[in-house]
C-alpha cells in the first residue's frame, strides 16, 4: 500500500488472514529450526547413542531372522513344486502314452490341459521321438520367464512285451509366484519388526531418559557452573527418591560429599594460605619462594620466583632482577659462604629442609648483610619451596657491642683484681730488684779488691743479669694483664701460663699464709685462645680462693692449682680448703653481681664462665673433699672461636 493511502475496510478483512498465515509460518519456522537444534545438539548424546545402536542391532536381528524364514519359506515352495512335478509323473505319464501312441492330438491337448491346472505350472509339452520327419508335438500354455523348474518324463509303450520310449513330455513349472510370496512375507516381516523396534527404542529412550539421561545433564549443569569458592553442592534429583538407592542416588551423594570434602580442603588451604601471605605480607622477615634450576648438585642454583618487600630491603635489588631475573641465591652468598650453602643444600635433599644458618649476601650495592637463611622444600621433587631471610645486622651489632661491653667490663676487673695485689707485687719486684742491688754492691766490692777478684764479679753481675730480668719479667706479666688490647688468638701451653699466674699471686699468698701446690700435668695439648684472658679466669679462681681462706681463724691454708688431659682437652682445678660453699652461694656463684664480700663486685666468676664459654668450654663448682671449694674449667684442644 502506497503511503499516506488509508486501507478500505474491505482490503484490511482481507489483509488479517495472510498477515495471521504468516505469522503462524514464521512462527513454525522458527519452532522448527529450534527443535532441529536441539535435535542436532542431541546426537551426541548417550540416548541418541543408545536409540542408533538399539536399531543397528534390532535390524541385523531382524535381517538374520527373515533371512532365516525366507529361505525355509523358499525351500518348502520349491518342494511343494517338486511334489506337484512327482505327482503328474506318477498320473499322467501312462494316459498320455496311449495317446501318443493313437497319436490322438485332442486327448493330448486335454490331459495336457488337466496337468496345466495344477498350480505354478506354466506350460506341457508332448513330443513324439518317432522317426518321422514331423514328430508330433503338442503344447498347452507358455514357457515361464525365468526363474523356472524344468522336469522331462519320458513316455514309453510296450510293443511286443518290450517297453520303448515313445516321447518325451516336458513340464515347465514358474518360481515367480514363490518368489512374489516370498517377497510379500519379507515386506510383511520387516514392517511390522521395523515398526516394533522403532516402538520399543522409542521406549527404552523415553524411560533412559526418565531415568538416566535427564539426571545426568542436570548434574553436568550443576557441577559445571559449581566453583570451588562456593558453598558447598546440594544435588538433589527431580524425582521421588527410591527406597533403596540406586546408582544415580549413588552418584549424587557421591557428588554432594565430593563437592564438600573440596569445599572444606579448599578452605581450610585458603586459610593456610592467608596465614603464610600474613606472614610473607607482613614483611618482617624476607621470605621468597625459589625453584631449583640446573642439573646436576654443582651447578644447581635456586632461582627466585617471588619475594617480598622486607627480602628486597634486605638484598637492595628490585623485584625484577630477582623474580625471573639474573640475579640467584648464588650471586648473592657471599664468596666464603658458598660452601656453607652447598651444605645446606644437600641437607635440604636429604631432608626436604636444611636448620637454619648464618650467612652473608652481598647487597646491590656492594655491601654485606649478615643474615639467618632457612628453607624447606614443597613435596616430594624438591624442586620447589619457600625460604625465610632475617637480617642480622642489628643483632651483630649488639653482639659486638656486648662483646666489647665484656671486654671492657674483663678489663676492668682484672685491673680491679692487680689493685688488689699491688702491695703483694711490689713486693715481688721488690725481691729481686734488691736482689740485684746486693749483687752489684758485692760485684762493686770484688772489684775494689787489689787485684780485682773478676771470677767473683763475674759470677755477682750474672746475678743481677738473673734478677733483673726476673723483676723484668714479672713487670711484663702485669702490662699484658693490665694492658687494654685484645691479645690475639694464639696456640700456647696452658701450664705456662698457670706458672705465670701463681708467680703474680704468690706473694698474696705468703701473705695470707696459704701454701700453693701445683700438680700440672705432663705432655697436654696445646690450648688455641686468649692467653690474657685465660689467665684472668685463673688469677679470678685462686684470688676467690685466697679470699675466702683468709678469712678463716684456723686450720691449715692450702691452694692446689691441677691440669690433666681429658679425651677432647684440658681439665684445670682450682682447690682451696676454705669454708666451701653454701647451698645457697652454689646456685648464684655465677650471677653478676652477686657477692658476700664487703668489697667485692661479684662479677669475677661471671666474667670466668663467659670467657671459658667463649672458648668452647665449661666452668663449674663442686665441694672439695675433706673441705673448701673445688673450681674446674675444661677448654677443648680443637677451639671454635675466642672472643
Ligand atoms: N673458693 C670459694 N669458696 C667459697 N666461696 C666462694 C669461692 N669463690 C667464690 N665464692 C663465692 O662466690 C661469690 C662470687 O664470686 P665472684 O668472684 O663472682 O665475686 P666476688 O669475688 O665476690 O667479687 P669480685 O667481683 O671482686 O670477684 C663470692 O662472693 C663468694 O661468696
Ligand atoms: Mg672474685
Amino acid at each position: 500500500m502506497p503511503p499516506g493511502f488509508a486501507a478500505t475496510s474491505r482490503e484490511r478483512k482481507l489483509g488479517q488472514p495472510i498477515g495471521w498465515l504468516s505469522d503462524f509460518a514464521r512462527r513454525l519456522a522458527a519452532r522448527a529450526r529450534e527443535y532441529l537444534r536441539k535435535l542436532a545438539a542431541t546426537r551426541h548424546s548417550i540416548g541418541a547413542r543408545l536409540l542408533i545402536g538399539i536399531l543397528l542391532f534390532s535390524t541385523f536381528v531382524t535381517f538374520v531372522l527373515a533371512g532365516i524364514q525366507l529361505y525355509t519359506d523358499y525351500q518348502r515352495d520349491v518342494a511343494a513344486i517338486q511334489s506337484r512335478l512327482d505327482l503328474i509323473g506318477k498320473s499322467y505319464l501312462d494316459s498320455l502314452a496311449e495317446s501318443l501312441w493313437a497319436l490322438d492330438e485332442t486327448q493330448l491337448r486335454l490331459q495336457l490341459m488337466g496337468i496345466l491346472q495344477q498350480a505354478d505350472i506354466r506350460a506341457a509339452k508332448v513330443r513324439d521321438t518317432g522317426i518321422s520327419i514331423k514328430p508330433l508335438v503338442v503344447q498347452v500354455g507358455e514357457t515361464p520367464e525365468p526363474p523356472v523348474v524344468t522336469r522331462d518324463y519320458p513316455l514309453t509303450h510296450t510293443v511286443q512285451g518290450q517297453d520303448r520310449v515313445i516321447g518325451t513330455l516336458r513340464v515347465e513349472a514358474t518360481l515367480a509366484d514363490a518368489y512374489c510370496r516370498l517377497t510379500d512375507t519379507a515386506a510383511r516381516v520387516f514392517a511390522t519388526q521395523a515398526t516394533e523396534i522403532f516402538l520399543v527404542a522409542l521406549f527404552i529412550i523415553f524411560f533412559f531418559n526418565y531415568l538416566v539421561t535427564r539426571h545426568l545433564s542436570a548434574i553436568a549443569a550443576k557441577v559445571g557452573s559449581y566453583r570451588i569458592y562456593d558453598s558447598p553442592l546440594e544435588l538433589r534429583l527431580k524425582r521421588r527418591r527410591p527406597r533403596h538407592d540406586d546408582e544415580m542416588q549413588r552418584v549424587t551423594t557421591a557428588f554432594n560429599s565430593l563437592s564438600h570434602n573440596l569445599h572444606s580442603a579448599f578452605r581450610d588451604l585458603a586459610e593456610r594460605e592467608a596465614r603464610i601471605r600474613c606472614l610473607v605480607d607482613a614483611n618482617i622477615i624476607g621470605v621468597f619462594t625459589w625453584q631449583l634450576v640446573g642439573r646436576t648438585p654443582e651447578d644447581q642454583d635456586v632461582a627466585f620466583r617471588d619475594v617480598n618487600d622486607a627480602f628486597l630491603r634486605i638484598v637492595g635489588y628490585d623485584r625484577e632482577d630477582l623474580v625471573n631475573g639474573p640475579v640467584t641465591q648464588r650471586t648473592l652468598t657471599a664468596p666464603e659462604w658458598q660452601d656453607r650453602a652447598q651444605r645446606a643444600a644437600a641437607e635440604m635433599r636429604l631432608t626436604g629442609a636444611f636448620q637454619p644458618y648464618e650467612e652473608e649476601y652481598i647487597r646491590k650495592d656492594g655491601s654485606r648483610v649478615p643474615v639467618l637463611i632457612g628453607a624447606a622444600q614443597f613435596g616430594e621433587t624438591g624442586e620447589q619451596g619457600v625460604a625465610f631471610v632475617l637480617d642480622l645486622t642489628e643483632r651483630k651489632r649488639g653482639e659486638q657491642a656486648l662483646q666489647q661491653a665484656q671486654a671492657e667490663l674483663a678489663h676492668a676487673a682484672r685491673i680491679a683484681t692487680m689493685g688488689q695485689l699491688t702491695a703483694s707485687i711490689a713486693h715481688e719486684v721488690k725481691q729481686p730488684i734488691a736482689a740485684a742491688v746486693t749483687n752489684a754492691e758485692a760485684a762493686l766490692r770484688w772489684l775494689a779488691r787489689r787485684p780485682p777478684d773478676l771470677e767473683e764479679v763475674r759470677k755477682a753481675l750474672t746475678h743481677v743479669v738473673q734478677n733483673g730480668n726476673r723483676a723484668s719479667d714479672v713487670i711484663g706479666r702485669i702490662r699484658d694483664l693490665v694492658s687494654k688490647t685484645p691479645s690475639p688468638k694464639e696456640r700456647f701451653e696452658i701450664n705456662g701460663a698457670i706458672r705465670e699466674v701463681i708467680e703474680i699471686t704468690r706473694g698474696e699468698a705468703v701473705k695470707n699464709g696459704v701454701s700453693v701446690r701445683m700438680e700440672l700435668g705432663a705432655g697436654l695439648q696445646l690450648i688455641e685462645g686468649d692467653r690474657v684472658q685465660l689467665q684472668q679466669v685463673i688469677l679470678n679462681l685462686m684470688m676467690n680462693a685466697l679470699e675466702a681462706m683468709a678469712g678463716m681463724a684456723e686450720g691449715q691454708r692450702e691452694l692446689q692449682v691441677t691440669t690433666t688431659a681429658e679425651p677432647e682437652g684440658v681439665r684445670v682445678a682450682v682447690r682451696d680448703s676454705g669454708p666451701g660453699l653454701t647451698p645457697v652461694a652454689e646456685e648464684r656463684l655465677f650471677e653478676a653481681f652477686h657477692t658476700t664480700k664487703s668489697s667485692g663486685l661479684g662479677i669475677g666468676l661471671s666474667i670466668c664462665r663467659s670467657i671459658i664459654e667463649a672458648h668452647g668450654g665449661r666452668l663449674w663448682a663442686e665441694a672439695n673433699e675433706p673441705q673448701g671449694a673445688v673450681f674446674q674449667f675444661t677448654l677443648p684442644v680443637e677451639q671454635h672461636s675466642a672472643s
